[in-house]
């Protein structure tokens, strides 16, 4: 029998809806949320990702902005961006587009991003934050990724997840999420990277799997048991000449071979996608309500 396919765009529009309404709380108050992107560079796919970003600002009505700059800024004058940015009561999130070029440290940048305004959860404080299961920005992908399973009707509570990947951006961070004592959590789970050794062997004792490991269609039908749940989180670009770009995109999974076996999975793209940018905005929306780090 063929999966479920989880259909991330009709998740990510829930979540806009619920949104809308706390937007016009938040204007009924007079706050506007805004975004204020920093795109260094001219790397297509960063300029593809912020634009992305800034539609589905637009549709929801948060004021955005990109500050755009050439590749050989000095790291200074990018930190000064990042101060002015933190100063500015009308900007509520800030977001670095990654990766900056080599001569840029990014921890650094990243570290100069006020907490309360670090709307991608990359700063060690919201970090450490979710580490110790704190209010905190959660970085969009983990929390996208929470909020497929739990609304599509497979929480992870009590399951065993096996999270492929360990990046600090992905894996590790969803890993934390879906371990905590709390609702929507409470999982066990196991991470899998490079290192590991027989990674099948744990795919094959899991009731979830998630894909996070950036090696297209790496994880195949014969590692899956026929009752898991697979989030592919993968976006990889793969050669196709048939395509009128010249090339496709496809996950971790193969896909092809894993909807014949499994319980449900995501699709790439259409899956995990949406709620990653949907996740943008909640926290922009959180940003805003600036309630996120109070104690009353
Ligand atoms: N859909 C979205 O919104 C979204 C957002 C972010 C990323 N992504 C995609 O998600 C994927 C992962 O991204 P990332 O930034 O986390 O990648 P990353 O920084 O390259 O990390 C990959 C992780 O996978 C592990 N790994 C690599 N090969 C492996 C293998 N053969 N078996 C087991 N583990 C292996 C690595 O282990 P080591 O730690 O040992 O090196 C590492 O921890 C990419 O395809 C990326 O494009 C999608």
């Amino acid at each position: 029998m063929a999966a479920e396919i989880i259909d991330g765009k009709k998740i990510a529009n829930q979540i806009y809806d619920e949104l809308s309404e706390k937007i016009d709380v938040l204007k009924k108050k007079n706050i506007i949320p805004k975004l204020s992107v920093v795109l260094v560079g001219d790397d297509p796919a960063s300029a593809v990702y912020v634009r992305m970003k800034g539609n589905a600002c637009q549709r929801l009505g948060i004021a955005s902005e990109t500050l755009k700059f050439d590749a050989d800024i000095n790291e200074q004058e990018l930190l000064s961006t990042i101060e002015q940015l933190n100063r500015d009561a009308s900007c509520h999130g800030i977001l670095v587009q990654m990766p900056l070029p080599g001569h840029i440290n990014e921890t650094k940048i990243i570290e100069h991003i006020l907490p309360q305004k670090d709307v991608d959860g990359f700063h060690p404080i919201n970090k450490g934050r979710l580490q110790a299961g704190l209010p905190c920005f959660v970085p969009c992908t983990p929390a996208g990724v929470q909020e497929i399973l739990i609304r599509s009707g497979y929480s992870p509570e009590g399951k065993h997840v096996v999270v492929i990947g360990r990046s600090q951006i992905v894996g590790m961070p969803l890993a934390i999420l879906l371990a905590q004592k709390q609702k929507g959590a409470n999982a066990t789970v196991t991470i899998c990277h490079s290192r590991t050794q027989n990674v099948d062997f744990f795919t094959k004792n899991a009731d979830i799997i998630i894909a996070a490991l950036g090696r297209p269609q790496a994880i195949t039908e014969d590692m899956l048991p026929t009752h898991a749940v697979v989030i592919d989180v993968g976006v990889n670009r793969v050669e196709d000449p048939q395509s009128e770009k010249g090339y496709r995109l496809v996950g971790d999974v193969d896909f092809d071979g894993a909807v014949k076996r499994v319980k449900a999975i995501t699709p790439v793209p259409g899956g995990v996608g949406p709620l990653t940018i949907a996740m943008l905005m909640k926290n922009t929306v959180l940003a805003a309500e600036n309630k996120l780090f109070k104690t009353n």
